[in-house]
């Protein structure tokens, strides 16, 4: 059995990536690892303990108590499916503040190379979704996609999301938000998402104007090309 590999699929907030990535695993028969889930799912932690996620030392000594199982496409923290519950905003909000802390980083990466590595021992693909996937947690991964698309249109799928949970937001709103958690992700000292992706091996891929099956397409496509070469 030849050994797995990782399609990296990084990108700013509501490009995309959580719609597409799944779609890629079912395609090619591979494991979804949405990252973003791991800082999520401890800025829920914090929410339950009713911890200041702006407080790093609070924050950091919560980290022997959080426990995360992603399978079947659902997310578990310590046995609890929390899978709906980590799309909110107030969840979203609290994962940007968990997600700039150094030691939080240093163990959400860890998870995330030793689940990846079980699977790709076991000759999966791994699809990993999130900021630094190709930069920081697999620098080797095989093929790496930087999926973007104009805030405004960024801004319209977020709102759809929210409004396909029975939440009500007004798209000014929402794309204030959407530019802050740019800034964000782009001016955090520690991995942020790069500000110029090609340097670093990404294929840009900006989908504002493409569907969701044109953008499977085009990443599966990529894909095949280095099955290819296999
Ligand atoms: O992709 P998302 O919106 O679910 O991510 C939630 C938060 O976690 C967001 O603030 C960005 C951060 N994140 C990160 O810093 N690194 C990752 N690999 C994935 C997400």
């Amino acid at each position: 059995m030849s050994k797995g590999f990782v399609i990296a699929i990084d990108g700013p907030v509501a490009a995309g990536k959580g719609t597409i990535s799944p779609l890629l695993a079912k395609n090619l028969n591979g494991f979804y690892l949405y990252t973003g889930a791991m800082y999520r799912c401890l800025a829920l932690l914090c929410i339950k303990r009713g911890i200041d996620t702006k407080d790093e030392n609070t924050v950091v000594n919560i980290l022997p108590e959080f426990g995360i199982n992603v399978f079947d496409n659902k997310v578990f923290l310590n046995g609890e499916d929390v899978t709906e519950r980590i799309k909110r905003e107030d969840v979203a909000m609290a994962s940007s503040d968990v997600a700039v802390i150094k030691k939080v980083r240093e163990e959400m990466v860890s998870i995330q190379q030793e689940i990846a590595n079980k699977l790709m021992d076991e000759g999966k693909i791994v699809i990993a979704e999130g900021r630094d996937t190709a930069t920081r947690v697999f620098p080797d991964a095989k093929l790496k996609i930087f999926l973007t698309a104009t805030p405004e249109v960024r801004a319209k799928r977020r709102l759809l999301q929210i409004e396909e949970r029975g939440e009500k937001a007004k798209f000014e709103n929402v794309l204030k938000d959407v530019k802050l958690r740019d800034e964000q992700d782009l001016d955090r000292k520690i991995d942020p998402l790069v500000k110029n992706p090609e340097e670093f091996g990404y294929i840009v891929l900006d989908n504002s104007n493409m569907s969701e099956e044109e953008t499977v397409d085009f990443i599966l496509q990529k894909a095949e090309v280095l099955n290819d070469k296999n």
